[in-house]
């Protein structure tokens, strides 16, 4: 009941607060610990709608940065100028086709596959996070960094040992925001070595 209570008040809270989303204090409190996202920054967003993720990032990186989102469904209207969202898959985009090009600094998935509440779920969400990586590749520079959202079960250590390959630091992180019952973990990681 205690842990309800508080995931109650992230909604309210953001209500107040006037984010999109509670998902909001997902990425404030992996920033607060890991400090992903810094002023000037470039921050690529995939699965950005309804918009709290692009709405924290353009906070965190200022007048001077620039925030591209991409999501299936359309974001909610009155971002922040800085901010672009693409209606689009994010698997099908080539990184020209992104606003300003490629390389950005930081990597942001909080993509989620359509959940049918079974196991399979978690294969859905491994395969999404192996394309988020590939994809890395081709978008992120060398030094950025990644924040990426994994539901977990058996293929996750793999997972986790992949990108552990790839960045200086990678670990799993559950922000208290997220719901008890829910296998939702994300992967961080800083540093992007390229080739790694
Ligand atoms: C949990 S929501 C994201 C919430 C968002 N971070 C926020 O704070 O407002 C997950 C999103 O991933 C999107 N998504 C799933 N697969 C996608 C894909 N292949 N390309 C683009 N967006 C995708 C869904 O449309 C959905 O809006």
């Amino acid at each position: 009941m205690k842990r309800r209570t508080l995931h109650d008040q992230y909604f309210r809270r953001a209500k107040r607060e006037g984010y999109l989303a509670r998902s909001a204090y997902k990425l404030l409190e992996i920033q607060e610990k890991k400090r992903l996202i810094r002023p000037g920054d470039r921050v690529l967003d995939l699965g950005c709608a309804p918009g709290s993720w692009l709405q924290v990032a353009a906070e965190l990186v200022g007048p001077r940065g620039a925030v591209v989102g991409v999501d299936l469904t359309p974001v909610r209207p009155g971002l922040a100028p800085t901010v672009t969202a693409i209606e689009a898959d994010a698997f099908a985009l080539s990184p020209a086709d992104l606003p300003g090009g490629s390389p950005f600094d930081v990597l942001l998935s909080d993509m989620a596959p359509a959940t049918a509440g079974d196991l399979s779920d978690h294969y859905r969400s491994m395969d999404l996070c192996h394309r988020v990586l590939d994809l890395a590749g081709d978008v992120l520079r060398p030094g950025g960094n990644l924040a990426m959202k994994a539901l977990e079960g058996a293929a996750y250590r793999e997972l986790l040992g992949r990108a552990g390959g790839l960045f200086r630091d990678c670990r799993g992180y559950r922000p208290r925001a997220t719901r008890d019952a829910s296998t939702e973990i994300y992967v961080v990681g800083r540093g992007f070595r390229v080739g790694g």
